[in-house]
């Protein structure tokens, strides 16, 4: 699995932890393009290299550390194919992997404590998409970004389908 990891300085301490897990459990194709230091930089130009080699299939996944996690959501959200998920609790991480099939894992830096942010993460990369039923919510997903991309109203036709 090809992972791409960025951070800005609020998310630059846990992103030290997430690389050494992701090398001490045998994840060896990791590319960081966050920051490396604390020194203020701004979450949009990470989130959309992260986001950019995810939606391209550059990586297979991508993570986003901030402070809270929202800014980089909101930014890598904005890319085509970008499922990206803000996760605070690992039952969070196991139901978006499980029915929504996130690429992009979000974490806040200054919100969740090291030892979750971990589990959370190991959920993440574990847990797989469990399609069937799923598939329709994807395909309206999917159906909805096509049409807002062009600045129309996207109404769906039946929400029981
Ligand atoms: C930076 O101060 C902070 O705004 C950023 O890390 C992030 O939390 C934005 O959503």
């Amino acid at each position: 699995m090809k992972i791409i990891i960025g951070n800005d300085h609020g998310g630059y301490r846990l992103k030290l932890k997430i690389l050494e897990y992701l090398s001490e459990n045998g994840y060896d194709d990791v590319v960081n393009i966050g920051c490396d230091s604390e020194d203020i930089v701004r979450y949009p130009y990470y989130a959309a290299k992260v986001a950019h080699a995810v939606t391209t299939g550059k990586a297979d996944r991508g993570i986003l550390i901030c402070s809270t996690g929202l800014g980089m959501s909101i930014l890598a959200n904005r890319h085509k194919g970008a499922r990206a998920s803000l996760c605070t609790s690992t039952f969070m991480a196991k139901m978006t992997r499980g029915h929504n099939d996130s690429n992009i894992l979000c974490l806040g830096g200054k919100i969740t404590g090291e030892m979750e942010a971990l589990d959370i993460l190991e959920t993440w990369l574990e847990k797989e998409f469990e399609g069937g039923r799923h598939n329709i919510s994807l395909g309206l997903v999917r159906e909805a970004e096509e049409t807002l991309s062009t600045g129309d109203e996207w109404i769906p036709e039946n929400p029981n389908l």
